[in-house]
């Protein structure tokens, strides 16, 4: 039994992607268009943004900045207007910046907690109300398996997943009486301009095509969680279990930090 209401087919499926110049979201936009739905991409790029639409008749193309609650509730009045309403909202933007304790500063945490943690919850609060009024629809938020448990040098990256989890954890359980579905995107490592920058090993690194194939998939079985690649998820699960002392020990051997 899926946990969330079924979206329309993709054909009949009209949604907005926030976060869709490049990675993740650019890979998911550019499946959504080929599947047929209709899709609003949005980011700070606007070049990449018209790359993505591809000249794609279901393509609108909303450059924006997220963390801008205005610019953000005027996209979403014009998509609205122009679809006559909307049937999912997936927030994938965020960045990232490596932090170790001895690193942190209010000014590195807030720039990071504002972009992958505020804006995601302005975001939200802008798009919920409508949502509500049709009383069918949903959102999905990308967090991270880095919010499963604490990493070292994700200091405040790895805090800011761990709330976007709770967060839409509480929204499920708020929304899905209302016929709102919620879900929450969970990657393992995706090659993206994101992650072209770390320097160590990713294990089980997956192409941005892949991660949104696995996306489309939960989206379409309706899961809550939808978390990959597998292989790594399922051994991440596990490390979220084990008692603290085992956890740490295990974490200082596989980094090396
Ligand atoms: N890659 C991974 O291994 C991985 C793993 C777990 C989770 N994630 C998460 O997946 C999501 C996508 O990451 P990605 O790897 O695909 O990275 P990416 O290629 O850097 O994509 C990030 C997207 O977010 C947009 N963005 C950033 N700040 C924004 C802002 N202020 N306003 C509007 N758009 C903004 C960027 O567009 P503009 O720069 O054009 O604004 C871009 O489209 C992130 O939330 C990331 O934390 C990634």
């Amino acid at each position: 039994m899926p946990l969330n209401p079924p979206l329309p087919p993709w054909p009949d499926c009209r949604v907005w992607i926030i976060g869709a110049s490049t990675g993740i979201g650019a890979a998911t936009a550019r499946r959504l268009l080929a599947e047929g739905a209709r899709v609003a991409i949005s980011a700070r790029q606007a070049e990449r943004l018209a790359e993505v639409a591809g000249g794609h008749a279901n393509a609108l193309i909303e450059p924006l900045d997220f963390t801008a609650g205005a610019q953000v509730t005027a996209a979403w009045q014009r998509i609205r207007a122009a679809w006559g309403g909307s049937d999912l909202v997936l927030i994938v933007a965020g960045t990232h910046a490596e932090i170790r304790a001895w690193e942190l500063t209010e000014q590195n945490a807030m720039a990071l907690l504002e972009t992958n943690l505020h804006a995601v919850i302005k975001t939200t609060a802008v798009v919920l109300p409508a949502l509500l009024a049709q009383g069918r629809g949903a959102i999905g938020i990308v967090s991270s398996v880095a919010g499963y448990r604490g990493l070292p040098k994700a200091l405040i990256y790895g805090a800011s997943k761990a709330a976007l989890i709770n967060f839409a954890e509480t929204l499920y359980l708020d929304l899905h009486g209302k016929g709102l579905g919620v879900y929450l995107i969970n990657p393992g490592f995706v090659k993206t301009p994101l992650t072209d920058k770390n320097e160590f090993r990713m294990p089980h690194l997956i192409t941005a095509e892949e991660a949104a194939t696995a996306i489309l998939a939960g989206l379409a079985a309706g899961e809550f969680e939808i978390d990959f690649p597998k292989a790594f998820t399922r051994q991440l699960k596990l490390l979220r279990v084990l008692p603290y002392r085992w956890y740490f020990a295990l974490i200082r051997k596989a980094t090396g930090l």
